[in-house]
């Protein structure tokens, strides 16, 4: 994730300082940046002259001392709590006073984060999509103790980057991570519950449902381990809400070691003599699995805007722009009818008594004053 940011910074005509505690790691991150920008020039994205300039502009350190100039700092290390507040508590003993301290954390408490600098007003979550140069949107996540100056300030030079930003609350999984779970989890369930197998499930989702990936292939795309990790953190720190618990399903990939694409099997198989099955398409079927999958992304949705993570519009930007989503979820309530989306949730909820399934207040609301989010 690191040399993706620094490739995006560069691009937009900054001078970046590189540094890894690996360094073999830094050394990977150039060669990666030099084949991705000679492969742009072939791909006539961007000029020969254009693609030297940035990798000019990049400069390996193998010190954080180096960094003592600079305005922006953007950690993206190990996503741990201990090794994060330790590089930000030196880093600040390092830079001056009006750099900006940023994590491009996936999970972690910004406020945790924060917390472990004297000045802890210069701290903000600056979170980009992998890959950074290729996904529009950053998430920008004020700790408790952010200023304003520095959140205006963070926001307009991402915004310069030609990046869409979106603004969410510090709480566990931000946005996407947060609103995109049921993705991966519902469609997991009903492969577990016997309702349809795995390649039907993604033919739903793609084919009826308009999504880019569907949740397998997509989970098998990120890795499964990778995914696992992520349900796992948000499970927790929401303090063990059963709408996140994760599964066993993935659980059980994870110890298979069947992580995905990037080791040659994950739900699929990737090999060259692989038999890829088919899916059954009973279009009946497989529009109640969508309509099941979307729902709980929109109570999803819906709960974000109630519990005040982000606004309605950056809510459906962050889920078109961060992770492809055929259109935003609130949006797509509307088109549904806040009261099908209702009634849904509340069959699914009266059928399994789980937790998992109670529909968001602000819907019951919506659909006592018959409004709609549009
Ligand atoms: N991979 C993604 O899709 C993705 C997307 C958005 C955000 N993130 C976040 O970005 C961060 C990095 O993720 P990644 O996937 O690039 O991880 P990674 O493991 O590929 O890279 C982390 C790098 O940090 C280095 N490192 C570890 N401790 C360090 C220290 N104290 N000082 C300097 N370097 C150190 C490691 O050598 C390694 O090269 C995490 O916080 C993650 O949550 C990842």
């Amino acid at each position: 994730m690191g040399s993706g940011i620094a490739q995006v910074a560069a691009h937009s005509g900054h001078k970046v300082l590189l540094y890894d505690s690996s360094k073999e790691a830094l050394k990977k991150a150039v060669d990666k940046l030099s084949k991705i920008l000679s492969r742009s020039v072939e791909k006539e994205k961007i000029q020969q002259d254009e693609a030297d300039l940035i990798l000019e502009r990049i400069e390996t350190v193998d010190n954080i001392t180096a960094f003592q100039d600079c305005n922006l700092v953007i950690e993206a290390v190990v996503e741990d709590l201990g090794v994060k507040q330790s590089l930000f508590s030196k880093m600040e003993g390092i830079v001056e006073d009006n750099c900006i301290l940023a994590s491009n954390t996936s999970s972690l408490s910004i406020t945790s984060i924060a917390g472990a600098c004297e000045k802890s007003e210069r701290v903000i979550g600056i979170h980009f999509f992998n890959p950074a140069p290729l996904m529009p949107l950053v998430e920008i996540i004020p700790a408790i103790q952010t200023s304003e100056t520095v959140l205006k300030q963070a926001r307009s030079l991402i915004d310069s980057w030609y990046k869409t930003t979106v603004i969410a609350k510090d709480t566990p999984g931000f946005i996407v991570n947060r609103v995109a779970r049921p993705f991966y989890g519902e469609a997991i369930r009903i492969y577990e519950e016997g309702i349809a197998d795995i390649p039907t499930i993604d033919w739903a989702m793609t084919e009826l449902g308009g999504f880019k990936m569907g949740p397998f292939t997509l989970m098998d795309y990120i890795g499964n381990d990778v995914n696992y990790a992520v349900t796992e953190t948000v499970f927790r720190e929401f303090f063990y809400d059963p709408r996140y618990r994760p599964s066993f399903t993935q659980k059980r990939m994870v110890e298979a070691k069947r992580l995905g694409r990037k080791n040659g099997l994950g739900y699929y198989d990737y090999g060259e003599r692989a038999i890829h099955p088919k899916p059954d398409k009973n279009e009946t079927m497989g529009r109640q699995i969508l309509t099941r999958i979307v729902c709980m992304l929109i109570n999803e949705a819906a709960d974000a805007l109630f519990l005040n993570i982000a606004t309605r519009d950056d809510i459906d930007m962050a889920m078109t722009k961060g992770v492809n989503y055929p259109k935003g979820l609130l949006k797509w309530a509307d088109e549904m009818g806040v009261a099908k989306v209702l009634s849904e949730l509340e069959s699914l909820h009266e059928e399994y008594s789980e937790d998992r399934y109670r529909p968001s207040p602000l819907l019951k609301k919506m659909v006592a004053k018959s409004r709609t989010f549009y």
